[in-house]
């Protein structure tokens, strides 16, 4: 079964063609991230603009890409929930339209369920159950994943996400957006003991906090200016990555080993970080778990995990008719 899934939910216009969940035909990423950059983070009416502007050429480039007939897909896939809305109801529309032409099925994809979905790309033998930390701009959870269609959050930030904590803080030490990628680049340079910040408390055992966090490298730029001292960028960078990403491992660990899961997984865009990566892979061999992570092209926003996904909605009769709607907020 051949699904032509559609990503548009933030700044990222992405199409591609993915066989029986597991095997990508084709994937087109188009990014508005030199657009955004301007203004310090995404502004959801460019980025519905955006997306408007360039989806029939993301489609086109992705069949094209795929050597195939767009009449010889089987079903349309699409990102209805979460996101910007704006962003969301281009995919939506032309998702609809598309389908409703060609006389196919219309499967309606959580963006974190396709995040999830990206290890199996990668991995042939992941199945369910496993555990899995989702790490994106927009969340930060902590999945017991049953099954395909069959989640169970035990964890999640209270405030910031972990790609958004890391993004603000970029800002204040004045990288440009998206600023996750550049402290993780310049954190390999400094002494992560040299600053001190702290590890938030959360009431539940496995939520996070991460908005304390960024505010600590917020007041602690704004000190270091104020009395004129020179601020060690390289190490900030280092000290934040540390304590993100040892508090993202101590939760995730720690609830691996409470509800007895022995599979691991990290999914989204924060999962291309370099220290969780090396982090997460260190605690999964002293524990002796078996951890799957995202090949680095698969942990941003692209359409092949939405396609993957797409396919198990579809063998689970999650098909939607020409009424499907954007939602900007949606629980798995
Ligand atoms: O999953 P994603 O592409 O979009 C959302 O669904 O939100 O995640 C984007 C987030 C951004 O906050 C970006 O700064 C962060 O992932 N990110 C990183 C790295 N690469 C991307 N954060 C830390 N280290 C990285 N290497
Ligand atoms: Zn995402």
């Amino acid at each position: 079964m051949i699904i032509l899934a559609i990503e548009s939910s933030c700044d990222e216009t992405a199409c591609a063609l993915v066989e029986d969940g597991r095997r990508v035909v084709s994937s087109v990423v188009a990014s508005q991230i030199d657009e955004h950059k301007l203004y310090g983070g995404v502004v959801p009416e460019i980025a519905g603009r955006l997306h408007c502007e360039c989806i029939t050429n993301v489609v086109d480039e992705a069949v094209k890409k795929a050597k195939i007939n767009i009449s010889d897909i089987d079903a349309v896939a699409v990102t209805y929930a979460p996101g910007l809305i704006g962003a969301l109801l281009v995919g939506v529309s032309f998702a609809k339209g598309l389908a409703s032409a060609l006389d196919k099925p219309l499967i309606p994809v959580h963006h974190i369920k396709g995040h999830i979905a990206s290890n199996y790309i990668a991995y042939a033998e992941l199945e369910p159950p496993y555990l899995c930390l989702v790490v994106s701009g927009g969340h930060t959870h902590i999945v017991e994943v049953k099954d395909y269609t069959d989640f169970n959050i035990i964890g999640r930030t209270i405030d910031d996400a972990a790609g958004e904590a890391y993004d603000k803080s970029a800002r204040a030490m004045g990288f440009p957006y998206p600023g996750g990628i550049h402290i993780d680049k310049f954190a390999r340079l400094g002494d992560s003991s040299k600053y001190k910040l702290p590890h938030p408390k959360t009431q539940g055992e496995f939520d996070f906090s991460f908005s304390g966090l960024k505010t600590s490298v917020i007041n602690l730029i704004h000190k270091h200016r104020q009395n004129g001292d020179e601020l060690d960028i390289n190490s900030l960078c280092a000290s934040f990555q540390e304590t993100v990403t040892q508090i993202l491992c101590d939760k995730f660990f720690s609830a691996a080993e409470r509800l007895g899961y022995k599979k691991l997984a990290i999914a989204g865009g924060v999962a291309a970080n370099s220290g969780l990566r090396e982090l997460a892979k260190q605690r999964a061999a002293l524990l002796d778990k078996e951890l799957f992570l995202p090949p680095l092209n698969l942990c941003g926003d692209n359409a092949a995990m939405i396609g993957c996904q797409a396919y198990y909605e579809y063998l689970g009769g999650n098909t939607a008719d020409s009424s499907l709607n954007a939602i900007a907020t949606k629980k798995l």
